[in-house]
């Protein structure tokens, strides 16, 4: 669907390598996040992809167009939600989706826009000028703006940075029908609780080159030897009687639950201990390491 292989990019002002020769390969139905810290590079790997900024060297295929000979094509694959945004204030909402329908030689798709502008809580802007949008209606228009023309993958470069929370979990439901109903998405955050709710694969990329790319569960468990196990007992535990558990940090809650942090190698052993001490759990539950741990550790420098 989207394959980039060897792709740099030398700014020449500055001479700033901000892509290192990054290959990533995207496949039909992913909903990927683009994870790193400011500078990191996701802005000018989107930038190339919209046709914006000019790669120095490597290869760039939507479908099964390349951009340097069917640019045309692949922009009609793509939809792209830029995080810096120069354009028309003087346009209504309205006529700034006309004419991008119009740029894609669209016509008649009133329908459809009332659709976008409905999903995207902007119904009632339809005739209002874009100068006239707060910030948070602007970026939600730029969605609508990327969306005229039903791309097959949808690119959003921080879609929710300065957006509130309550807005932002409705961008959320928004994406994941999206994605539920086909569309491939793509989109970069410094919200890390953003890319664990919505994505289902994570790529990581600092100053300039990827440096973990994995579906989400399996970033997760690659990168967690320790794991937080919580069990569940139907008697009151009292600690006294844990001692022979003190190396993994016993703790105990409402009387009846008791936590522990367990090396995965040493599972076993762990649960071996517990019943042959004759203390019969009920349930258990495992928590996952958070995103922000393993990211993290990637990116300490
Ligand atoms: N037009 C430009 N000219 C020179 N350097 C740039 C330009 N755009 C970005 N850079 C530099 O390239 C690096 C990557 O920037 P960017 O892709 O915007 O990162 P991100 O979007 O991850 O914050 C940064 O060091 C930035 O300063
Ligand atoms: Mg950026």
């Amino acid at each position: 669907m989207l394959e980039i292989s060897n792709l740099s990019k030398t700014y020449q002002r500055g001479n700033k390598e901000a892509l290192k020769n990054i290959s990533l390969k995207i496949e039909e139905g992913e909903f990927t996040a683009l994870l790193g810290q400011n500078g990191a590079g996701k802005s000018t790997l989107i930038n190339i992809l919209a046709g914006n900024v000019k790669k120095t060297q490597g290869i760039v295929k939507i479908g099964q167009y390349s951009i340097d000979k069917n640019e045309l094509e692949t922009k009609k694959i793509i939809g792209i939600v830029p995080q810096d945004t120069g354009y028309d204030f003087v346009f209504t909402v309205d006529e700034a989706l006309k004419n991008q329908s119009g740029y894609f030689g669209i016509k008649n798709n009133d329908d459809y826009i009332d659709e976008l502008l409905e999903a995207l809580y902007l119904k009632d802007k339809r005739n209002a000028r874009l100068r006239d949008l707060s910030g948070g209606m602007r970026r939600r228009f730029l969605i609508a703006k990327a969306l005229v023309h039903q791309p097959k993958i949808l690119i959003l470069d921080e879609p929710t940075a300065g957006v509130d929370i309550e807005m932002r979990h409705t961008l959320y439901e928004f994406l994941i029908k999206l994605h539920q109903s086909g569309t491939t998405i793509i989109l970069t955050t410094h919200y890390l609780e953003e890319a664990e709710i919505l994505c289902n694969r994570i790529v990581i990329i600092d100053d300039g080159k990827i440096v973990a790319d994995e579906p989400k569960e399996q970033l997760m468990d690659s990168f967690s030897d320790e794991v937080r196990i919580e069990l569940h007992f139907d008697h009151e535990l009292n600690l006294a009687d844990l001692e022979f558990l003190k190396g993994y940090d016993p703790q105990i809650e409402e009387k009846t639950s008791l936590k522990l942090k367990v090396q995965k190698k040493d599972l076993s052993k762990v649960f071996r201990m517990i019943t042959d001490k004759k203390l019969e759990f009920t349930n258990i539950f495992v928590e996952k390491p958070k995103l922000e741990e393993i990211y993290l550790k990637l990116i300490s420098h």
